[in-house]
């Protein structure tokens, strides 16, 4: 039975913390350490520097998931990138990273497949599940799943944007899924949508109903009105549809599973917000040190959250072979999804 298991694990921050004081003192946001810390758990997060782009921070955490797995970036047999923040518009953040890995020129130019994945929060259990199934399926041996993200460059930091610039932060993190024949690996996955909240957590930017889809002035200059240019949030429903869609989608791992929470040895939950995760953990009876957590740190870095609290427990230790993990997410779109790996 060929099994796809997670050989190697990276991630990357920036160097730069701010902190919620720092949110006031140095970027100029109303908000204090007290309101963000009771609603979200958040004391921190990295901001990258002016010039550095998401596939910058993937690449490094792409390069230290292939060194751990053994393997060489030539021996990546498909790239997925997962992002809500990529470099541009088009083309896919994916083939920038691809370039970057070396991928094109020389000895190691295999000229891989690059595909981005734009389920947002979601996007990285989205990935494994493709991941998985590209390397199950006999396609591909080694398949680098990356998650990134630079929020920072798209944070209104007026106070009409202050409930989702306090949330939010840059970071990346990366898995190589490989083939094996050992009994391990990805067990299980499971992911949704529910279209009808689409609009609720967004941002749009353009539209395409209009001509030209963003409108200009007289000397052709694009002009967005601050409602389209920032990412706008109902954040109430979106915290009531992720404790129910999360919760259900751990249940509903262990039914296919045959198993029950306890045996699972370490829950990564998407980090959008503390309050969200200990909601989860209380209603499931999940005990505190079978969580892990980086939200406190970082934030909320979206597509980046999973990969890198995986890559933090594989690091220190926290994360062993022979346990079986459970990763939950949950994001725009609504998307949410659920994985059990045998690690
Ligand atoms: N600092 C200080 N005050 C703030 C801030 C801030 N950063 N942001 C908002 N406020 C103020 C508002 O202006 C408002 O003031 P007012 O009463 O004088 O008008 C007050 O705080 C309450 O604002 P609400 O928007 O109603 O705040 P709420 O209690 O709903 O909390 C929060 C907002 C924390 C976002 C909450 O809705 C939540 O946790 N939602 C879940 C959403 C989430 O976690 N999203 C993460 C991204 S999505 C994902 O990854 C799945």
């Amino acid at each position: 039975m060929r099994n796809a298991y997670i050989s190697g694990t990276g991630s990357y921050v920036p160097e730069n913390v701010v902190t919620n004081d720092d949110l006031n003192a140095i970027y100029g946001l109303e908000t204090d350490d007290a309101w963000i810390q009771k609603r979200t758990g958040i004391k921190a997060r990295r901001y990258a520097d002016v010039g550095v782009r998401t596939s910058d921070l993937a690449l490094i955490a792409s390069r230290h998931a292939i060194e751990a797995a053994g393997l060489q970036p030539s021996d990546i047999g498909m790239i997925l990138f997962a992002s809500l923040s990529q470099d541009h518009v088009f083309p896919g953040g994916g083939c920038y990273l691809q370039e970057k890995l070396g991928l094109c020129e020389g000895a190691g130019a295999t000229f891989a497949p690059a595909m981005d994945i734009r389920t947002q929060c979601s996007g990285f259990v989205y990935g494994l599940g493709t991941a998985a199934a590209m390397v199950q399926s006999g396609a591909v041996e080694h398949v680098l799943l990356v998650g990134a993200e630079l929020h920072s460059a798209g944070l209104d930091l007026t106070k009409r944007g202050r409930t989702v610039a306090a949330l939010f932060g840059d970071g990346a993190g990366a898995v190589v899924v490989s083939a094996t024949d050992e009994d391990r690996g990805i067990r299980y996955w499971k992911c949704g949508a529910d279209g009808r909240h689409a609009d609720q957590l967004a941002q749009k930017i353009w539209d395409t109903a209009q001509r030209p889809f963003i409108p200009t002035d007289a000397e052709g200059n694009g002009i967005v009105k601050p409602e389209m240019l920032w990412a706008n949030m109902n954040g109430r429903l979106v915290f009531k549809n992720a404790v129910e869609r999360m919760s259900f989608g751990l249940i509903a791992a262990c039914q296919d599973q045959g198993i029950t929470g306890e045996d699972i040895d370490l829950y990564c939950f998407h980090q959008a917000n503390m309050r969200i995760n200990q909601y989860v953990a209380q209603t499931l009876g999940i005990p505190e040190e079978k969580l892990v957590h980086n939200i406190d740190r970082y934030g909320n870095t979206t597509a980046a959250t999973i990969p890198l609290l995986l890559d933090e427990a594989a690091r220190d230790g926290t994360l062993k072979p022979g346990m079986k993990v459970a990763c939950v997410a949950f994001g725009s779109g609504f998307t949410w999804g659920a994985a059990i790996i045998d690690w």
